[in-house]
């Protein structure tokens, strides 16, 4: 067996996308290790979560700071002293300073609710519900300094029923984006994936367009 890497997840809230990518790890369908959880929310259920599964967790509170810069710097010193493979934001509500973005170029890994480049943002339940959309989704996608612009790596769909509300919507992505996340972060760590600086290959092939869930 390689080597597990190494990825530092981070998160606001919930954390239910940390609590499937634990969860892999331990049975064995993901390998890596988490070496730290970091979360600017102290409330964050997420690191109850991580102290559950015995995981290092740090609390970074963005109010602790004068500004947006000195956030990102504490962010990006605790992120750099784990040394990470890969960076995994799961449910992390803040828009992260280019500073940070560059330091980890290709290397930081966000999960979105909706289909990219549809619905970037906040809201996309909503938004895709009142403009009577039949489908809706999951991205991941390597963070760049565009919010939710960076290239999409994996793209899921479920359908949008008749009846259906957000909170349904929610429900049906957060199952997709479950199983969705450690698959992917699998196939990165495993070197299955891998992200150039031109170019995406996946399965020895290069890709133009994201893999779609289910058909690889
Ligand atoms: C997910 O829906 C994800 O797409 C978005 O934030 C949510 C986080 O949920 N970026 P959780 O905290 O992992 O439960």
């Amino acid at each position: 067996m390689t080597t597990a890497a190494n990825i530092v997840v981070i998160i606001s809230g919930n954390g239910s996308n940390l609590q499937s990518i634990i969860d892999a790890i331990e049975n064995g369908r993901l390998n890596a290790r988490i070496s730290l959880v970091i979360s600017n929310n102290p409330e964050a259920f997420g690191l109850i979560r991580a102290q559950n599964h015995g995981l290092a967790s740090q609390v970074i509170d963005h109010r602790d700071f004068e500004d947006r810069t000195q956030f990102d710097q504490a962010l990006l010193q605790t992120v750099a002293s784990q040394r990470p493979d890969y960076i995994v934001l799961a449910g992390f509500m803040r828009i992260l300073g280019t500073d940070f973005i560059r330091s980890f170029k290709n290397r930081i890994i966000n999960i979105h609710p909706s289909r990219l480049p549809h619905y970037k943002g906040l809201n996309t339940h909503q938004r895709a519900l009142d403009n009577g959309e039949s489908e809706h989704g999951v991205s991941i996608h390597i963070v760049t300094v565009e919010l939710d612009d960076g290239p999409v790596l994996l793209r899921g769909r479920y359908p949008i029923e008749p009846g259906d509300s957000v909170a349904n919507l929610q429900q049906k992505g957060h199952q997709l984006e479950h199983r969705m996340y450690p698959q992917l972060l699998q196939w990165l760590c495993a070197g299955d994936l891998q992200i150039g600086e031109d170019s995406i290959v996946f399965k020895q092939q290069e890709i133009h367009q994201p893999v779609e869930f289910g058909s690889a």
